[in-house]
């Protein structure tokens, strides 16, 4: 068997992502360790840099950690571990000053302090933000500070395929323990070897499994794809966030319109204009995410609707302009403006809340290996997580795990040598009209069978289909060479299939899994832990590592 004799490249620590988990991560450490970050395709193509909303944190004199962590809980359907809010919520005024000293401008209000916005299920005004573009401030400054250090070196359109573990390379007689990653090149096409002692997978959430989604392309679900089959649990997988107000425009795919517009005073309304949300519940457009958008995909099944409408033209221009400069804009380059005209607005995919399971330094089950941001299943989020808490989550856990690996660095073993890629016994792949085929029936097949209000018998279905299309990728997988549609593919595939076996595991209702089939919520409350050496396994609510 031919090994080519590629690329590789020794590093302290590997991080795969450059959103804001990866970022913090990288700058956390100490400036003498040599860092690589990879990145799928541009270093800001990543869901961090189109955040709207904010970060949440408590900042408020009329604010406690007690209250945040109340509203997390309640928001996550009580299933939200409540030492991992604690830690999480404590952490709140550490992250801040972190983007502070990094120069993120957020937006200040008339006492020049940081202004505070509020989103759905935050009882308080809590949330700091840079206008409604945080995530492109956040992003744009994070990446400029990692610029300018030498030790830091970011390869874009790098697309890790697998985690190299001591395991896979033959070496049993040890811990399993991560060495690095094997990633594909794709201004070359050919796959390289990172070599690291400390490896993060910081690879954002998978709501690309879906055909209607917020999020950017790179989101299929490589992190949990790669720490699963390097051997990690994975957890909660069935709580999938739909986002309540996404444009329904012909020419505007993936466009989210703010949360914190509806926390400024927008109102969701029918084509009638009945405020419809005050029948579903006393918090009207402030409740939590999955009952709005539960109420909303209710009313347009009832009412045979492609959308219902977000108004906020009772409030002043001044104010509109002000608070939703990019927002202003993007709409009226679509003849919307949102001064005077209502929004048409749908629910759509937006958020990973299960993912690999981790402890609070971001530890994943394999030594060595972690789990940063939307790819973790920190405990955070529960049943569902409440807005403007996953990139708190993100810098929070960022630095942690950059705690941890800094304790740990010099303990740290040789490596043991490693071999290259092999890709002697497949050739270039003549069809790739399949690929294509796969990745649309998987993604309808997702938003048909797998959305906002499931059953048993469309579980099912899907879980089926997917395990047809499953078996015809990987089989693609063995025979052809990699290219980046093929990898995304295959770890797709993988995670829909883990969304779907962990629905079919919960057998109630709770948070973002609604089932007509157990539309009650249980007494008890559990995780849905998924194993590698066993697909079904569910657990009491315990710390998940
Ligand atoms: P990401 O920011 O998604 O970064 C993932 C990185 O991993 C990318 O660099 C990507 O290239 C890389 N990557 C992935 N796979 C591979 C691979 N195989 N090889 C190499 N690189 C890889 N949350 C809030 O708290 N507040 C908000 O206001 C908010 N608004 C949002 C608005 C939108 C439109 C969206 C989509 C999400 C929003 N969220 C918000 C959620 C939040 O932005 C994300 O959960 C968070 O940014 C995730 O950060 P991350 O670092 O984990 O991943
Ligand atoms: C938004 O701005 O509505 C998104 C906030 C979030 O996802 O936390």
């Amino acid at each position: 068997m031919e090994h080519h004799q590629n690329t590789a490249h020794p590093f302290d620590v590997l991080i795969i992502g450059s959103g804001g988990a990866g970022l913090t991560l990288a700058l956390s450490l100490p400036e003498h360790y040599q860092i690589a970050i990879l990145a799928k395709s541009s270093v800001h193509d990543a869901s961090t840099y189109f955040a709207q909303g904010g970060v949440a944190a408590v900042l408020d004199q009329q604010d406690s950690h007690q209250l945040h962590v109340q509203d997390t809980m309640i928001a996550g359907g009580q299933l939200c571990h409540l030492n991992a809010v604690q830690f999480t919520v404590e952490g709140g005024q550490e992250a801040v000053d972190f983007l502070l000293k990094q120069g993120v401008q957020f937006t200040l209000d008339e006492d020049n302090q940081l202004h505070l916005t509020r989103e759905g299920g935050h009882s308080q005004r809590r949330i700091i933000h840079a206008a409604d573009a945080t995530g492109q401030a956040i992003s744009t400054t994070l990446v400029q500070r990692v610029k300018e250090k030498n030790n830091i070196h970011i390869f874009e359109n790098y697309v890790a395929i697998d985690v190299i573990t001591s395991d896979k390379i033959g070496l049993t007689d040890q811990k399993q323990r991560a060495l690095g990653v094997y990633a594909l090149n794709q201004c070359n096409n050919e796959v390289e070897t990172f070599l690291a002692p400390f490896t993060a997978l910081a690879c954002g959430g998978a709501m690309k499994a879906y055909l209607y989604t917020s999020n950017p392309d790179i989101a299929t679900g490589d992190g949990i794809a790669m720490a699963w089959r390097a051997g990690c649990r994975v957890a909660n997988m069935e709580f999938n966030q739909f986002h309540p107000t996404c444009l329904y425009h012909p020419q505007a795919r993936s466009f989210l319109i703010t949360e914190a517009m509806r926390g400024e005073g927008a109102h969701l309304r029918l084509p009638d204009g009945e405020r419809f949300m005050l029948r579903f519940d006393e918090r009207a457009e402030l409740a939590p995410r999955d009952v709005v958008a539960r109420a909303i995909d209710f009313e347009m099944k009832r009412l045979g609707l492609r959308h219902v409408w977000l108004d906020i033209t009772h409030q002043s221009e001044t104010f509109i302009k002000s608070h939703f400069p990019t927002l202003y804009t993007r709409l009226l380059e679509l003849g919307i403006d949102i001064t005077k005209d209502k929004i048409p607005v749908v629910p759509a995919a937006h958020y990973t809340c299960g993912g690999v399971v981790v402890d609070q330094f971001s530890q994943t089950d394999v030594q060595g290996l972690y789990a940063i941001g939307e790819t973790s299943c920190t405990g955070l989020h529960g049943a569902n997580r409440m807005a403007s808490n996953s990139l708190l989550e993100c810098f929070v856990y960022g630095m942690s795990a950059a705690k941890h690996i800094q304790r740990h660095y010099a303990q740290q073993s040789r490596l043991p040598a490693v071999p290259h890629w092999d890709a002697s016994e497949v050739e270039d792949s003549d069809e790739d009209v399949v690929i294509l085929q796969n990745w649309d029936e998987l993604r309808t097949c997702m938003w048909n069978y797998v959305g906002i209000v499931r059953t048993t018998k469309r579980l099912e279905r899907a879980l089926h289909r997917i395990e047809m299309l499953k078996s015809e990728i990987d089989a693609y997988y063995q025979n052809y060479k990699v290219s980046k549609n093929l990898i995304e593919l295959r770890n797709l595939v993988l995670v829909s299939e883990m969304i779907v076996r962990c629905a079919l595991q919960r057998k109630e209702s709770r948070g973002l899994h609604y089932t007509l089939d157990y539309p009650e919520t249980a007494h008890e409350l559990r995780d849905t832990v998924l194993s590698p050496d066993q697909f079904h396994v569910t657990q009491p609510k315990v710390n998940v590592a």
